[in-house]
């Protein structure tokens, strides 16, 4: 018998700190009970969920078929097989480190530079997060994040660490950005709340907006970070798909360009290939302090989420390739502009406005007409019927901690052009139905409003139940392929 009170598992484990249970995640469930396939389930759930790069895996399946000795698991690169099987040296192999580095630099335009000794390894971006607030802040104490943020930064960031998230808000009348009276009063607001603010969290390019950070409010976020010797975090995992001006400008530059501006030990950058070359399942992210003892905390943290040796000694091969690189960045970034311009061109012509983006794997665009309530309960009202009539899982802005009802962020990378075709019928279809519906609604309250003017009370009852008047309250459809 245990002792009365005493759970046996601990917090963490029955707590629900994960956000497993948010409608983040909802969605993906939702999709996994009912994956859409052209063939075997035309009318299944498409996933536009997920922020995954998959429009140029195929060329580096090629470029391995042409290299097969970059793996250890072929003829031609079997006989590194021990060597590679037994290295497990938490600093990683050099030339991995030395190809991330440049690479790195590449998707930066060659305008950042960064040191080899810098780069630890982590499980993802995921990882990363995670230990960056362990080495950085004790549980209790806070980062500072502008909304609307990417979802599992709450799993990332806070949930095994004890570390807070607190919101500076941002506002669509001005494209979201930050600004300096939102970022002091987020800071104040935690002070007179006994709360230590540790650090400012951004991503940048942001997900979800697709937006890049300019210079001047990147400056004013490490200049308020060294006036108040806090850190700043800057995620950068989607700086390689910038696909349209203006130019992406790393916090590497901003340092570069002004050594004097902020004390270098307050400036970490989290990066990840997940999205920029599009491999999530490698497993590969990097944490780059310009501290060194977050460099050495972090690595030997990093026992805990190491990127395997034989993917280290593939893409060390694969991103030591220099032309390579360069032809894959240049090919991903034309493939996104396209899409992204085809998205969008198929929402505008249902009257459906994104958020000016240039850069990301998705749309932050307002379904702010289609709510029949502006709040937040109407949104994920909205979003259920969006996910379980029309049969596309899009994000709600809810699930980002978007204060204005009505945004959502939907993926256009992970699928192949004729299933976001498929995807945009679907809009197409239920935004024509939303409005005929709600154009039939008027049309009824006009007919009410002068029936009740002309006709005895008797004969108003019957034309409200005339059938052939399509109900308000149901505008909704079942989707159509
Ligand atoms: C902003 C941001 N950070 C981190 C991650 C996690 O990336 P990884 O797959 O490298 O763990 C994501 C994934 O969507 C992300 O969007």
């Amino acid at each position: 018998m245990g002792i009365p009170g005493d759970e046996i598992l601990s917090r963490v484990a029955t707590g629900d700190g994960h956000g497993e249970n948010t409608s983040y995640f909802d969605g993906w469930k939702a999709y996994d009970n009912d994956p859409f396939h052209p063939i075997h389930n035309p009318n299944g759930v498409i996933q536009m969920g997920l922020a995954e790069n998959q429009l140029c895996l195929e060329l580096m399946q090629d470029w391995i078929t042409k290299n097969p000795q970059a793996s250890i698991c072929t003829k031609e690169g079997v006989s590194e097989f021990k060597a590679i099987a037994n290295f497990q040296d938490y600093h990683g192999l050099p030339d991995f480190r030395k190809a991330i580095a440049k690479f790195m630099e590449k998707a930066r335009g060659g305008r950042a530079r960064f040191d080899p000794e810098r780069i630890v390894m982590s499980g993802g971006a995921t990882g990363a997060q995670e230990t960056i607030a362990f080495c950085l802040a004790n549980p209790g104490d806070a980062f500072l994040i502008p909304t609307p943020y990417y979802p599992a930064f709450d799993r990332d960031f806070r949930w095994r660490t004890g570390v807070q998230l607190l919101p500076i808000r941002c506002h669509s009348h001005d494209n979201f950005k930050i600004t300096e009276a939102e970022l002091a009063a987020a800071y104040r607001k935690a002070s007179d709340s006994k709360i230590r603010v540790k650090g400012i969290l951004i991503t940048n390019p942001s997900n979800p907006l697709g937006t890049t950070m300019d210079r001047e409010t990147l400056r004013t976020l490490v200049r308020f970070a060294n006036e108040e010797r806090i850190h700043l975090v800057c995620d950068e995992i989607f700086s390689g798909t910038v696909f349209d001006g203006p130019e992406f400008v790393s916090v590497a530059e901003i340092l570069q360009e002004d050594p004097s501006i902020c004390d270098g030990d307050l400036i970490h950058i989290v990066y990840s290939l997940s999205k920029d070359l599009g491999v999530p399942g490698f497993r590969v992210g990097i944490i780059y302090s310009y501290n060194d003892a977050v460099v050495s905390c972090a690595r030997r943290m990093s026992s805990f989420g190491l990127v395997s040796t034989q993917t280290q000694r593939l893409l060390a091969s694969m991103l030591g390739d220099d032309d390579f690189t360069t032809d894959l960045l240049a090919e991903s970034r034309r493939r996104l502009l396209h899409r992204h311009r085809a998205f969008t061109a198929g929402l505008e012509g249902v009257g459906i406005r994104c958020l000016k983006s240039n850069a990301g794997l998705f749309c932050w665009m307002s379904l702010k007409p289609l709510l029949k309530d502006a709040t937040a309960e109407g949104e994920v009202k909205l979003w259920r019927v969006i996910v379980d009539e029309v049969k596309l899982n899009i994000s709600p802005g809810s699930s980002f901690h978007c204060t204005e009802p009505g945004w959502f962020r939907a993926c256009f990378a992970n699928m192949d052009e004729e299933t976001m075709e498929t995807a945009l019928r679907r809009i197409r279809t239920f935004v024509r139905r939303a409005n005929e519906a709600a154009t039939a609604a008027k049309t009824k309250k006009r007919w009410d409003t002068a029936l009740r003017l002309s006709l005895p009370r008797r004969l108003e009852e019957l034309t409200v139940l005339t059938p052939r008047l399509m109900s308000p309250r149901s505008p909704l459809v079942q989707a159509a392929t």
